[in-house]
């Protein structure tokens, strides 16, 4: 049997919204068939694009042949039909977007972060927990092959005792005068939610959670590098929110992780996103794709010595990690999952107590560069209040 399920779409015409969420995610679902429950239904989301502007909403639903769009949003969520509400616009209008849907008695899945402070982040994990409405935060880069294979290896126990974890993220992100920004101009003003700190904080919190354990402490220095931008109009504009964050971690088991983030830097790397993981046994380089591997058995002896030519090809030393199943997109995974959770109640880890973890981190992490100052990142809540029975399937 085919089940259509209605899913308010609000923010799909920016960035993320829509190549990942729609297109990749909500669209590829549709043209696969569905989703699969474990009862034999299935399940095909039937998307209502949802924003402000008619002719961008107009010219996306006539791209891909989609019926249903408005730019009235407690309009479509009055719709009794609808059962989902999906957020992906900027930061600041999460919060109470979210909070509308919950009260209108709608499932949730949303962006990150889920909030621009810890206080609203909670807030609406509180809400949706009372209300009983299903809840659900993007943290896609658990469904990265790369990331994936990291994993495996961790859970395997491949590296015996875990030592350090240290990433680099980043890329040179244009300033806009010449050659035209590859990142929206809101992501460098703080009055509009912008900030690295903000934005990669809350991922690298479930990331390391995930892997490598709890975080438990954090200091970050944050830096604006580049001061002046310029905008979508071509408009000079003063950046008031960081561009690279340089945070240190202390983690449940003793592990130390430390991550560079930054919109101004030139890739020398082999992705985007590195993470070199060190333990007593081997290590790894894990990025988007690959995973790289050297055992202890195998790793060479290094001497320092500059005044002759290195003998080691040290990057040649490595081992990939083969890739063998077909890898599908981690947006799309992660939806997937969604709907299994609201439709099937299969179990959904990353709701939004989870999502106001990733604000929390990055909340503590301004703090820590404004104070100068390591700080403890406190459990948010060990008591689960017991989920209340949803008026849905
Ligand atoms: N998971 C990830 O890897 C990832 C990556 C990038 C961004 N994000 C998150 O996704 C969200 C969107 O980022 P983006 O890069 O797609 O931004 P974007 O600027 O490209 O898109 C923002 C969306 O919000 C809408 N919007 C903007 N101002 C609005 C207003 N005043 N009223 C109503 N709607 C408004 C826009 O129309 C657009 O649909 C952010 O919260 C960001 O943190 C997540």
């Amino acid at each position: 049997m085919v089940r259509n399920v209605s899913i308010v779409m609000n923010g799909v015409t920016g960035r993320m919204g829509t190549r990942q969420h729609l297109v990749r995610s909500v669209l590829a679902i549709r043209e696969q068939g569905g989703v699969m429950l474990p009862g034999g239904e299935v399940v095909v989301p039937d998307p209502i694009l949802v924003g402000r502007n008619e002719k961008k909403l107009r010219s996306l639903t006539e791209a891909h042949g989609i019926e249903r769009w408005s730019t009235d949003l407690d309009e479509s969520l009055a719709d009794p039909e609808v059962e989902i509400y999906f957020d992906s616009q900027t930061t600041t209008r999460r919060t109470e977007a979210v909070r509308v849907a919950i009260e209108a008695g709608k499932h949730v899945y949303c962006e990150k972060p889920t909030a621009t402070s810890l206080d609203e982040a909670l807030e609406i994990s509180h809400l949706a927990r009372e209300r009983g409405v299903k809840n659900g935060v993007v943290q896609d880069k658990l469904f990265l092959p790369g990331l994936l294979k990291l994993k495996r290896l961790v859970d395997g126990g491949f590296f015996g005792r875990i030592l350090s974890v240290r990433g680099e993220f980043g890329y040179w992100v244009f300033d806009g005068d010449g050659r035209p920004a590859q990142r929206p101009s809101w992501n460098y003003r703080e009055e509009d939610g912008g900030g690295i700190l903000l934005d990669m904080l809350c991922h690298w919190r479930y990331v390391l959670d995930n892997l490598f354990g709890e975080v438990e402490s954090v200091s970050c220095l944050g830096a604006t590098h580049v001061p002046e931008r310029w905008d979508e109009n071509n408009e000079p504009y003063e950046a008031t929110a960081d561009d690279a964050a340089y945070a240190t971690f202390e983690l449940a088991g003793g592990v130390v992780a430390h991550i560079n983030s930054s919109w101004c830097v030139r890739v020398n790397r082999d992705e985007l996103f590195e993470l070199q993981v060190d333990g007593t046994q081997g290590s790894a380089v894990a990025g988007l794709r690959d995973c790289k591997i050297q055992h202890g058995k195998n790793t060479p002896k290094a001497v320092w010595n500059p005044d002759l030519p290195d003998t080691n090809d040290y990057r040649s030393q490595w081992l990939g990690v083969p890739q063998d199943y077909d890898s599908d997109n981690a947006f799309k995974i992660q939806w997937e999952m969604y709907l299994r959770h609201v439709l099937a109640g299969e179990p959904f880890p990353y709701d939004l107590l989870e999502g106001a973890k990733g604000a929390q981190l990055a909340e503590l992490g301004l703090w820590s560069w404004r104070e100068r100052r390591w700080l403890e990142v406190p459990a948010l809540e060990t008591s689960r209040m017991p989920e209340k029975e949803s008026g849905h399937a």
